[in-house]
């Protein structure tokens, strides 16, 4: 007995980790143990031996089980140890004052339109970049022979040979997502939808990925007014001024009946934009009022609801509101043109601190 305990304990105290240790307790205390063994054998003594070897049988087992839970505490502290040593991290270094990037412009003029909208009651909804001509066109009201078709310059997915059904688009506008979100969320529903498209068009205005953010109210009572004060507010948020005039010009899109495009009245003097005041007319969006087929495909009923819509093209509004120039310059990926134009990652723009500061 003397001779298992010097054995077990010594084990105990020389397992290096909780493996080995778990080997020493099966060893003893295992099912196959040598003291479980040995308590099996207690039966076929007689009963005077078992008395004398039972209670020494029962301490060796309580000492050896709790040797074994000592020494698991004691490996599991010296675990935690080494990890703290380890993984450690010096909160007192000075933080790099260098940036290496910035908030590009598209993204911060997003942010704002977002929070303008936002406070208007539009929440953001999104979309596939690569998306089915359904959604593209049918469903827009553009039907596969209309020339918007081709006008869109629009890059086709191929499919396998063999594989006729309709090819896929990269979307040439957001307002396929003036769809997705009818279904999804039904009327009345206030949404914008923010995003990339694509034409296949490249020269000092036209970029082949450039960025567009949609609009879309369904409501029982929504008219062209409606529009026209949600346009405004938009417009006078967007460039910080005061007041701002809106011309609104008969147009033609398929997915809108009536469809105006929209200028702001502004002036340029020495190249610098002013917006709400002078003689210039520019032109920064497209809108109507929602084509009823264009509500059908979104499951909408139109002899209960209207809708209004329009379209901006963000980097055209980034480029006039932050001075840009050139718009290839937003995809060229260079750095010093980024710390010149682009924003702190911080500045979360809000309509209560003021948008671009
Ligand atoms: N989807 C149009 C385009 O890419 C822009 C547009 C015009 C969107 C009128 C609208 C709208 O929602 O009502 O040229």
């Amino acid at each position: 007995m003397d001779d298992l305990r010097d054995r077990y304990l010594a084990a105990v105290a020389g397992a290096a980790d909780e493996a080995a240790l778990e080997e020493v307790r099966l060893a003893a205390l295992g099912k196959k143990g040598e003291i479980s063994l040995k308590m099996r054998e207690l039966g076929g003594m007689s009963p005077e031996d078992r008395q004398i070897a039972g209670p020494k049988l029962n301490a060796l087992k309580d000492e050896i089980a709790s040797a074994l839970a000592a020494r698991k505490a004691a490996l599991a502290d010296a675990a935690l140890d080494d990890r703290l040593r380890t993984e450690w991290l010096d909160v007192t270094l000075p933080g790099r004052p260098r940036r290496e990037g910035t908030i590009h412009p598209i993204s911060q003029v997003m942010e704002e339109i977002t929070a303008i909208f936002a406070d208007m009651g539009f929440s953001v909804a999104e979309g596939p970049q690569i998306e089915s001509d359904w959604y593209n066109f049918d469903a827009l009201n553009i039907p596969a022979e209309h020339p918007t078709r081709t006008e869109m310059d629009t890059f086709y997915m191929a499919r396998p040979d063999g594989d006729d059904r309709p090819p896929h688009v990269l979307r040439t506008h957001t307002s396929p997502v003036q769809i997705r979100a009818m279904q999804h969320q039904g009327a009345p529903l206030r949404v914008i939808a923010p995003g990339r498209v694509y034409r296949s068009d490249y020269d000092q205005t036209h970029t082949p990925m450039f960025h567009q953010l949609e609009g879309l109210a369904v409501d029982r009572d929504l008219s062209m007014a409606n529009l026209k004060w949600c346009l405004e507010e938009f417009v006078r948020a967007f460039f910080e001024v005061e007041k701002a005039e809106l011309r609104f010009r008969a147009s033609h899109f398929p997915f809108t009946e009536p469809s105006a495009e929209v200028d702001l009245r502004c002036s340029w003097k020495d190249g610098q934009l002013k917006v709400g005041e002078g003689d210039s007319w520019m032109e920064i969006l497209g809108s109507g009022m929602v084509h009823p087929k264009v509500l059908q495909a979104g499951n909408i009923d139109p002899s209960q609801f209207q809708g209004f819509a329009f379209g901006i093209g963000i980097d055209r509004i980034a480029m006039l509101k932050y001075g840009i120039p050139d718009l290839r310059a937003f995809f060229d990926s260079d750095l010093r043109w980024l710390r010149h134009y682009g924003f702190a990652g911080l500045d979360v723009p809000t309509l209560h601190r003021g948008l671009s500061r």
